[in-house]
């Protein structure tokens, strides 16, 4: 594709957090790439379908696709306090994706953030929340990501302007968010656990809707109170069922936001919301209905945070 297309849909507005806003689902898998020793058979087509719907959880991992670009090649920009980092190609290319990892090698990406040859990733791409994502949805998510058409795109190197920032900072910020090695073996089927795990894992709504604090980590006390600045730099509604400040719709009014992007009031998602609810292949509007309402229930369940945002 030709080079000015694919840089004209990078996100301008500065990322304000340190470690990024971490809507980037699997950033920087590839900025170094290293090949893997064995090839995965061909994936089960209903692992597949599986891993889709996945995929769609998590809003389609939309950070690795510019806008009209190519599914899962990566590419989109990112500034931040600490430099700038592009998205990678997370196509099943050999020699630019992560065609030659392992599934192994793959999850651990994912879920841990840590390449094959050991680097760590920058946790723009949300591995401590996907931390908890559990064994068979990555399965099935991986068996999906080697579907897509492979697309030859070097990755494009990160520039960091921060001194010391992967030898000292990140590592200490990593001890200090430290996570699990094993991934949960089975995701909760049903229920408020449903909810939770599809809202804070999976769906990482965190990511963009829980303030941050000094150290850039997600401030969990006042989670999904929202913020003025997004990752993006635009603000962030405060969801949260605070009464004067918070979300007040009713959960089939949040459910079918969650599948349609349209408001209450008849406004319409816009920015990164717009974004994740249409997801790329797949995008939270790909959820069913129980898994919306579960997302509704579970978001009327948490603590109500009194935070103004806006007007
Ligand atoms: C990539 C960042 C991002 C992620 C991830 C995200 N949101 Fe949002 N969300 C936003 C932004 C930005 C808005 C404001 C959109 C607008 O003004 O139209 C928003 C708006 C909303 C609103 C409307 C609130 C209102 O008062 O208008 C709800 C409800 C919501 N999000 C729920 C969720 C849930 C639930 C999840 C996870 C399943 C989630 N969001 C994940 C960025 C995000």
């Amino acid at each position: 594709m030709p080079d000015a297309m694919r840089h004209e849909t990078c996100i301008r507005a500065p990322l304000r957090t340190v470690l990024g806003g971490g809507i980037l689902l699997f950033l920087g898998f590839t900025l170094s790439f290293s090949r893997g020793t064995s090839e995965a058979a061909a994936p089960m087509p209903d692992l597949v379908t599986r891993g889709k719907y996945v995929f769609g959880a998590a809003g389609g991992c939309g950070c690795h696709t510019e806008t009209k670009g190519p599914l899962n090649a990566g590419g989109r920009r990112y500034d931040g306090p600490f430099g700038t980092v592009y998205s990678s190609n997370i196509t099943p290319d050999r020699q630019t994706g992560i065609g030659g990892w392992t599934d192994e090698q793959i999850i651990t990406a994912i879920r841990l953030g840590r390449r094959p040859n050991g680097e760590r990733l920058i946790p723009v791409h949300p591995y401590p929340v996907f931390n908890g994502m559990a064994e068979e949805d990555l399965r099935a998510l991986v068996a999906y990501l080697r579907t897509v058409p492979p697309m030859n795109r070097p990755n494009r190197s990160k520039q960091i302007t921060v001194p010391l920032f992967e030898s000292v900072f990140l590592p200490a910020w990593l001890a200090a968010f430290a996570a699990k090695e094993t991934p949960p073996p089975i995701a909760p089927t049903s229920g408020l656990a449903r909810g939770e795990y599809l809202l804070r894992v999976v769906g990482h709504c965190g990511e963009c809707h829980t303030p941050r604090g000094v150290t850039q980590a997600t401030d969990n006390s006042r989670f999904l109170a929202g913020t003025p600045k997004g990752p993006d730099g635009d603000p962030v509604p405060n969801i949260t069922p605070d009464k004067a400040t918070g979300l007040t719709w009713s959960e089939e009014e949040i459910a079918d936001f969650l599948g349609s992007g349209n408001k209450p009031d008849g406004d319409v998602a816009g920015g990164l919301m717009g974004e994740v609810i249409q997801g790329t292949s797949a995008g939270y509007k790909d959820l069913t209905n129980a898994d919306r309402l579960a997302i509704a229930r579970y978001l009327k369940s948490i603590p109500p945070v009194r935070n103004k945002i806006g007007k």
